[in-house]
């Protein structure tokens, strides 16, 4: 098992990253069971093939440990849900010492996650995630969250988890395609902050079924967690984290999630952005035809047909645009992010260019 560590004075916390983890759950070396309630929020499928394991084994050894389960995807993250969550907690009888487990995706840690910065002014929680995109992102770094109709994420808070666990082996319950498409966010890591980590990407996805996962996130993982020491609140440095999102989250929202996954569209959107680098002098054509050849080694959805103002009527809804003012993570060589603040509309649109 290797250990990363997110450095944040007394907010500090491991990463543990190991094939076969989730199956010695029951002996994390920062469990410390003293009789308090251990509370896995998790979905149906992922209690299936692993949460009802992982709650047998902590109960064989002594755990008092219960299950909450809330519906799949993002119908999870919402008002309702939380309010039944915190209802069930006090049902169990939980209190401050209580601990919450967040076994699943980004969703579930988001949810999970704001329920243990709330309840009682705040409880432990450690994340448990199961696909790749919330183990080389999402579980990292504090960020929970609900959607309400006005917007997603409008509540939320940072609340740093005392660890975080992941069991590479997990992934192999998932689809193929599923993993695949999480493999953007690994090369956003490379293109942002570490150009030889990129070549490496380069070469291991010449053969994606031999793909090392393992050394993948945790290269990932420890980029993630230095960014997370430095700027803990997104003041500055964490927002490179964003490459290819504004656009990413854009198509999300246009063509749905049953047409596009979330790292696709951020794959789309690292082009664009990229695309956008070249255009503003950052990038030389040769370093973004490379980044291009390395994000399209994972294959992407077709998504020819759209009407470009309207893709832009998305971006110009992203909460962290300021009005008229588009704020673009950008690559001013490969392995290195700036953050710009005017970028055109002019310019993004024609980027779209590059989705076809
Ligand atoms: N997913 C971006 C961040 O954690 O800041």
């Amino acid at each position: 098992m290797k250990t990363i560590k997110v450095n944040l004075r007394e907010r500090s916390y491991p990463i543990y990253i190991g094939d076969d983890l989730y199956k010695e759950i029951d002996h994390i070396p920062i469990f410390k069971n003293i009789g308090q309630k251990w509370v896995i929020i998790s979905h149906h499928i992922i209690m299936e093939i692993i949460g009802n394991k992982i709650g047998s084994l902590l109960r064989s050894s002594g755990f008092d440990c219960e299950n909450i389960i809330v519906p799949e995807g993002d119908a999870a993250k919402n008002t309702v849900e939380y309010s039944k969550i915190i209802s069930q907690l006090v049902k169990f009888g939980c209190d401050r010492k209580s601990v919450i487990l967040a076994l699943g995706g980004g969703v579930i840690g988001d949810i999970a996650g704001f329920v243990a910065s709330s309840f009682m002014r705040g409880i432990k929680y450690y994340q448990i995630p199961t696909t790749l995109l919330s183990m080389v992102d999402s579980s990292i770094g504090g960020k929970t969250g609900l959607n309400i109709p006005e917007g997603k994420n409008l509540i939320g808070s940072f609340y740093q988890p005392a660890g975080v666990l992941i069991d590479p082996k997990a992934l192999k319950t998932l689809p193929f395609d599923e993993v695949h498409a999480g493999i953007s966010e690994i090369i956003k890591y490379g293109a942002i902050q570490d150009k030889i980590f990129l070549n490496n990407i380069d070469d291991w996805l010449n053969d994606i079924n031999s793909f090392p996962f393992l050394e993948a996130i945790l290269k990932s993982c420890k980029i993630k967690s230095k960014i997370i020491s430095k700027d803990e609140h997104e003041n500055d440095l964490r927002k490179i984290l964003n490459f290819g999102h504004t656009i990413g989250h854009a198509l999300e929202a246009y063509f749905g999630f049953e047409k596009i996954r979330h790292g696709e569209a951020v794959a789309h959107g690292m082009i664009c952005a990229s695309w956008i680098s070249k255009e503003t002098g950052n990038l030389t054509d040769r370093e973004y035809q490379k980044l291009c050849k390395i994000i399209k080694k994972v294959p992407l959805p077709n998504i020819r047909e759209f009407d470009p103002d309207r893709l832009m009527g998305y971006i110009k809804l992203d909460k962290k645009n300021e009005v008229g003012n588009f704020c673009f993570i950008l690559l001013n060589q490969l392995g290195n992010a700036i953050v710009e603040q005017n970028i055109s509309e002019k310019l993004i649109i024609k980027s779209f260019e590059k989705l076809k």
